[in-house]
């Protein structure tokens, strides 16, 4: 006989949880970047477009099925099509993912572990040599880092829903938000930052295209934490008196707007440094980004605010795109965890210690396939180019199996559970998303094309 299932106290804490999955390096790094390049306000409007349009009735969904079946991912489907054999197919695809997922977010968490350790060391000199990062992603300083950061997620984890996952987020979360608006506010008292702003929000639609409109897409679907089995598993912790819409709502809405601010950090601060820089030369990459442009910034603040408040703003910089990692981490790790704990009747402890060593040897394996091992490095080729083993991961989960495991729940929850039994339990607990214009959008759209548009981007991806 299992224990109780366990669950969040409080609403509030419930919201903090999943705004914790959802903001996270995406939010931080990805997004600015992206929007800087790709047309300004333009794109932050089509982003908020999708955010609601879409990925909000997506998340409506999982939390639905995670709430009902009261069961991870994989029991959720199982338990809710009486075992049925195609079905279980897609709850097993909603656990491997976020695992596989998990091992390359804790790949780069650990990077933003070791360049906080040097900031807080007053590294930056040696941070902002484009050399380091290079060095850094190869050498053995990498594997303490690693056993630091898996610590703290076992800390956490080990805590349970109440006692671990939610009093993290209560922690982590209003700090991080605090640390975010405090370094926007000092980033635009720096000179001509506010060209970074303009730059930031003034729409150039002349930038967007269909390859602009399907990486807002992806950004908005993976910066909510779908298609990973999360919500299905938080949604799993909920008591019926919750208002599901209401709180994905507002999960949304931080989500968002902590991914719109955290531009208000990046730009002006890019601008300050460089005023004629052509964002065009901005990295490509959240990565190159955070570890090799960000840290030259810093170095420059030294000329005006000295060496000690130089390394105060890394600092804290670095600390505040941690605690958004981690926090994002706990929520997918959390979802094999309860897989284990849900089928094979595991502990907590006994459940995150195996899956605790799996990550560990998946993780070794991705973090050395950028060069300190050969055979990880070239692991395969293929579209006529040798991918490492970490970009096989990028590749498979996130570029193919997110929208693949969207377009399964959206089908799922329409055309197996059934569209009344779906507003049956997004009722319960909220009496004004009942008959409500939302209710008949949110079943409309799940049902007809948000599905279609996922098989759109799944396709293009292929
Ligand atoms: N939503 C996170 C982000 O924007 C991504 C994420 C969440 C990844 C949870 C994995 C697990 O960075």
């Amino acid at each position: 006989m299992s224990a109780p299932r366990e669950q969040f106290g409080s609403r509030l804490g419930f919201i903090l949880a999943a705004a914790g999955s959802a903001v996270g390096i995406g939010n931080m790094v990805g997004f600015p970047v992206a929007a800087t390049k790709n047309g300004g306000g333009a794109f932050l409007l089509i982003y908020a477009i999708f955010v609601a349009f879409i990925c909000l009735p997506v998340m409506l969904a999982e939390m639905s099925v995670g709430r009902h079946s009261r069961k991870d991912p994989l029991g959720a489907y199982s338990s809710m099509t009486g075992g049925h054999k195609g079905w279980k197919v897609a709850g097993w695809l909603s656990i491997i993912t976020p695992f596989m997922i998990a091992v390359f977010y804790l790949v780069i968490t650990v990077w933003i572990f070791g360049y906080l350790y040097h900031s807080v060391t007053g590294n930056l000199e040696m941070l902002a040599n484009p050399d380091t990062f290079g060095f850094f992603i190869n050498g053995y300083d990498l594997f303490f880092y690693m056993v630091a950061v898996l610590a703290i997620i076992y800390l956490i984890l080990q805590g349970g829903v109440r006692q671990g996952i939610e009093k993290a987020a209560k922690f982590m979360m209003p700090t991080l938000f605090v640390m975010l608006v405090a370094l926007v506010i000092f980033v635009l008292t720096l000179d001509n930052a506010f060209e970074g702003v303009k730059y930031y929000v003034i729409p150039d639609f002349s930038k967007i295209n269909a390859s602009v409109v399907n990486g807002a897409l992806s950004q908005a679907f993976f910066s909510l934490s779908l298609g990973m089995g999360i919500m299905i598993t938080y949604g799993s912790y909920l008591d019926k008196k919750t208002d599901v819409p209401g709180s994905a709502k507002m999960v949304a809405l931080l989500d968002t707007a902590v991914a719109f601010i955290a531009g208000l950090l990046i730009l002006p601060a890019v601008f300050s440094f460089n005023p004629d820089i052509n964002t065009n030369d901005l990295s490509d990459s959240s990565v190159g980004m955070i570890f090799t442009f960000l840290p030259k910034i810093f170095l420059a603040l030294q000329a005006t605010i000295g060496y000690v408040g130089a390394s105060a703003v890394a600092s804290f910089f670095f600390l505040l795109v941690f605690f958004a990692a981690i926090t994002s981490i706990v929520s997918i790790f959390e979802v094999p965890v309860a897989a284990l704990m849900e089928e094979k009747s595991f502990s907590r402890r006994k459940a995150l210690g195996w899956m605790g060593l799996l990550l560990v040897i998946m993780t070794v394996m991705a973090a050395t396939s950028f060069g300190m091992l050969d055979f990880f490095t070239g692991f395969v080729s293929y579209a006529g180019q040798s991918k490492s083993f970490f970009d096989v991961i990028v590749d498979v989960f996130y570029d193919t199996i997110l929208p693949l495991n969207g377009l399964l729940i959206c089908l799922f929850v329409i055309y197996r559970w059934k569209k009344e039994n779906f507003n049956k339990e997004l009722d319960e607990g909220a009496p004004n998303y009942e008959h409500s214009w939302f209710e008949r959008y949110v079943d409309f759209s799940v049902g007809t094309f948000i599905p279609v548009i996922l098989l759109l981007v799944l396709i293009n991806t292929i």
